[in-house]
């Protein structure tokens, strides 16, 4: 069901109550280091400004503060970033719900303010309804815009939605069309890539698209536990024991429905993963106490020829330990490959990949780079995600 939005609703001289996603990696001096879900929230707060709202009160979460203030998890760093970019001072408030935010929010004279982190609050979390009531408030509009939080039902995602008119921002809106269209009605041949660390992750997805895929090509750690299904020696390599009866029946499904499996053919190994020496590639089987951190250069060719006549491609999952520049060939190479391939919708979700398209500058020729992490992936599994559930149908 396609759900209201803010351009089915009247802003002018409304106070509009918007659930971001600042949820952004900091380093040790509290500096963002990438801002992208803060700028990704930008067209739907001018949007609502441009709209004449009198006011517009935004609000995040940081982190897993477990309902404490957390001094390093406050939103600071967040609200000077915001105000950089938006061009519009930004009033941050140290708190959500007290009772003075009400009135420091009539009285400001800043039009756009930044509630404190609500996890700070363990009824966030635990989406206990008066928390939720107090912050539906503070303003006559909500509008939920934070596509990375969509599968938590937390008061400021769910539960305020039973106390405002509620409707999608643009980023949620574009997270839904991108990602929603690759995955129901996808051009063909639609390929989907999988890798990261655990099948455990992935078997819902693999579950819910294994009926519309051509094929799946798997690297990362999860490809092991795939490998020692077909009777591969892996070594070290990351294997998740309870899930090869898994793995066999998803490969026996797939060979049934005629659609491809693609492992790894060839694996660059090492005996220790927090070093880059002593590396040397393999094939076929891995020898005992060498650990897989990468695909081989023959496996990216043939991921790269799987993938050439692609009209869809969705991936989710690394296929080396990308955080180690020198495990993270094989996956820069293949999104090298598909970047550049003109007919081709290319979505991208999950935390770790979509850092690794920023690193390797690839933002720009990619279709879409979701901002969600565990949003992504449950969107993937085909599940119902609470965040937009309770928004107004349109
Ligand atoms: C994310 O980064 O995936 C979202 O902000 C949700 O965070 P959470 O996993 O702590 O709920």
């Amino acid at each position: 069901m396609e759900k209201k939005t803010i351009r089915d609703i009247d802003l002018k001289n409304k106070k509009v109550i918007i659930r971001v996603d600042f949820n952004v990696p900091l380093d040790k001096e509290l500096r963002i280091t990438d801002d992208r879900r803060i700028r990704e929230a930008l067209p739907t707060i001018q949007y609502v400004l441009d709209k004449s709202a009198k006011k517009v009160i935004l609000m995040s979460h940081l982190g897993r503060p477990n309902g404490r203030v957390v001094e390093n998890l406050r939103l600071n760093p967040v609200a000077k970033r915001l105000q950089e970019l938006l061009k519009e001072p930004v009033k941050k408030l140290d708190d959500c719900v007290s009772a003075e935010v009400s009135s420091q929010i009539d009285n400001s004279k800043e039009r756009v303010l930044l509630l404190e982190n609500l996890r700070f609050y363990p009824e966030e979390e635990k989406n206990d309804p008066e928390f939720a009531k107090k912050l539906a408030s503070l303003a006559d509009i909500f509008v939920f815009d934070a596509f990375g939080s969509a599968h938590r039902a937390h008061a400021s995602t769910e539960g305020i939605a039973r106390y405002l008119p509620s409707v999608s921002g643009f980023l949620l809106e574009k997270e839904i069309t991108y990602l929603g269209k690759a995955l129901e009605k996808p051009l063909k041949p639609f390929m989907l890539i999988l890798g990261g660390a655990k099948v455990s992750d992935k078997i819902g997805v693999i579950e819910n698209l294994l009926a519309k895929v051509d094929a799946i090509l798997i690297g990362g750690g999860m490809a092991y536990t795939f490998l020692k299904a077909q009777g591969f020696k892996i070594g070290n390599s990351k294997l998740e024991a309870d899930k090869v009866e898994a793995a066999k029946e998803i490969l026996e499904k797939a060979k049934k429905a005629r659609i491809k499996i693609v492992l790894p053919v060839d694996h660059l190994i090492t005996q220790k993963i927090d070093t880059a020496a002593n590396l040397k590639i393999v094939k076929d089987d891995i020898p005992d106490d060498w650990i897989a951190v990468d695909i081989g250069p023959e496996s990216i060719k043939l991921f790269k020829d799987s993938l050439k006549n692609a009209k869809t491609i969705a991936w989710n999952g690394p296929l080396g330990i990308c955080e180690i520049d020198a495990f993270a060939g094989g996956t820069k190479d293949v999104a090298d490959f598909i970047a550049n391939l003109k007919d081709a919708v290319t979505v991208i979700g999950g935390g770790d990949t979509a850092a690794a398209m920023l690193k390797f500058k690839l933002e720009d020729k990619l279709t879409h780079i979701s901002t969600g992490g565990g949003a992504s992936l449950e969107y993937m599994e085909g599940k119902v995600l609470p965040g937009i559930a309770c928004l107004l149908d349109k």
